[in-house]
């Protein structure tokens, strides 16, 4: 899909982020959470992905040494499977490389097999398990992807940039 752009996101998308959260988590974050989370300064980077003018999905993430958290992901349900998710990533990570970050990590739910295999494209491997991370009881697989500089990881990351035109 052409045509995304990937734009910092500001305190105005947040009424329509928080409508996506709703639809994409058991557990959406709310205006507040969001709010503080863009508000948090440099060791955050929120983005957002605009096709023709409506936001379409985002990317939060949180700087912490030499690593680069996803803390949130979502793409709007009727935009899903078109690499939107995956330009979010590549942006980021490019972003993240550039302030020194060196590798990524993050929690997914144990259902949430669509995240999982779109972090394993990316190089994203299981290390362990949060038992009842989330409120609702359900737990987390933790993620990580490590040395993201080197060159089989640019490699890999080349690739999902070209198979997206
Ligand atoms: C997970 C999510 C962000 C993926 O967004 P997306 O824009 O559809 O992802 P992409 O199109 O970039 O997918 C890239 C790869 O991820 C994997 N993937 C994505 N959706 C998938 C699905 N439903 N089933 C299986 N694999 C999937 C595939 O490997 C895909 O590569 P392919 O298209 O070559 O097969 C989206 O499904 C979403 O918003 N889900 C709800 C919120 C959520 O779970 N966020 C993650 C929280 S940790």
């Amino acid at each position: 899909m052409s045509g995304i752009e990937i734009l910092p996101l500001v305190k105005r998308d947040l009424k329509r982020i928080v409508e996506i959260e709703k639809e994409s988590f058991p557990e959406p974050w709310s205006m507040t959470v969001l709010r503080s989370e863009i508000e948090a300064g440099e060791s955050r980077r929120y983005t957002k992905a605009v096709l023709d003018g409506e936001l379409v999905g985002y990317l939060g993430l949180m700087f912490v040494d030499d690593e680069v958290h996803i803390n949130t992901l979502a793409v709007v349900a009727e935009h899903r499977q078109h690499g939107i998710a995956s330009r979010l990533l590549l942006d980021g990570i490019d972003a993240g490389l550039d302030r020194g970050a060196r590798h990524a990590t993050l929690e997914v739910a144990v259902s949430n097999a669509a995240a999982q295999a779109l972090y394993r494209s990316f190089g994203l491997a299981p290390v362990g398990l949060r038992r009842g991370y989330y409120a609702k009881g359900e737990d987390a697989i933790v993620m990580w992807a490590r040395d993201l500089d080197a060159p089989q990881e640019v490699t890999r990351r080349t690739a999902i940039k070209e198979s997206l035109g």
